[in-house]
């Protein structure tokens, strides 16, 4: 009975959800960011929104000029028609297989070393999502896919066999650390936008760590909620860098990442657990 209930109490945002994915009109120019949490999505909205306006930081939070598709459907703060209002190139975030986004658009997939995904995501879970288990018992849902997003191997294989793919680019984390110049040039041409050389430089400045972190509140859609709650904030452009993992991961830890990243991923379909997706 109580999980029936439970379930019921998903049901108006997943109906929102499925309801706006059917009235969504996708624009050949539309650009969705798409990642497992903690791979640089905010990096890369900040990117595109410094690439595709005149970059002004006056909104309050960047899901206002860059929404997360599924979320804001779900949670009904924006309906397909607001959609409709914003000029276009729209950006979109999300955390969404493949196959549940809308067809015709541009895709941009993030990837970052699982382990510091793994190590990134579980400070997100216990500074914003009440975690309270160890890294250990954090890490072995990790592996066995029951967190939110589910299996971090499936969702990467699932995007990845999407290479070759002219409407979607894939990108690294660890590209974006080590020249970003790099990868916002393949963005610049694979969006297809004329972007000038003082443009360029303001989109290089203000997609810093540092410029980032100043901003933090405009990136972390909690701030608020946490510090009404009195919970720290300034976590959530946390350490932005390459290798967390080892500081955290165990031999054992390590070893069995590996193991499972050599075995090719036979089906990476991630079970549909919508209710999970929308929460
Ligand atoms: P860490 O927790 O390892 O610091 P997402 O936006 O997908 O949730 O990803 C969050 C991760 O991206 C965090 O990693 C965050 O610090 C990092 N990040 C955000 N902006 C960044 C920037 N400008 N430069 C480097 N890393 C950044």
């Amino acid at each position: 009975m109580r999980t029936v209930l439970d379930k019921l109490d998903h049901a108006p945002r997943i109906l929102n959800f499925l309801r706006g994915l059917v009235e969504f009109r996708p624009r050949e120019d539309d650009v969705f960011i798409v990642t497992y949490p903690r791979s640089g999505t905010t990096w890369m909205q900040m990117i595109l929104y410094q690439l595709t306006t005149d970059g002004k930081m006056d909104f309050t939070h960047i899901s206002q000029v860059c929404p997360w598709f599924e979320r804001s459907l779900a949670l009904g703060t924006m309906e397909s028609q607001d959609f409709e209002s914003l000029r276009s190139p729209r950006i979109f975030k999300s955390h969404l297989p493949c196959r549940w986004l809308p067809k015709g658009c541009r895709y941009i997939y993030i990837t970052r070393d699982g382990m510091d995904v793994a190590v990134s995501y579980y400070n997100l879970y216990r500074s914003h999502l009440g975690f309270d288990g160890s890294f250990s018992d954090f890490f072995d849902r990790f592996m066995t896919g029951r967190l939110q997003y589910k299996s971090w191997f499936k969702h990467v294989a699932g995007w990845q066999a999407q290479s070759g793919n002219p409407r979607v680019l894939l990108v690294r984390y660890e590209d974006m650390l080590s020249s970003l110049e790099g990868v916002v040039a393949e963005v610049i041409e694979f969006c297809g936008l004329e972007v000038s050389d003082k443009q360029l430089d303001r989109v290089l400045r203000r997609c810093d760590f540092e410029f980032m972190k100043k901003h933090e509140s405009k990136f972390d859609h909690a701030t608020r909620v946490l510090l009404d709650r009195g919970i720290r904030p300034s976590s959530f452009i946390r350490k932005g860098n390459n290798g967390d993992g080892s500081g955290w991961l165990t031999g054992r830890h390590r070893d069995a990442f590996h193991r499972q990243l050599e075995k090719p991923v036979k089906n990476p379909t991630i079970e549909l657990d919508l209710a999970e997706f929308l929460r």
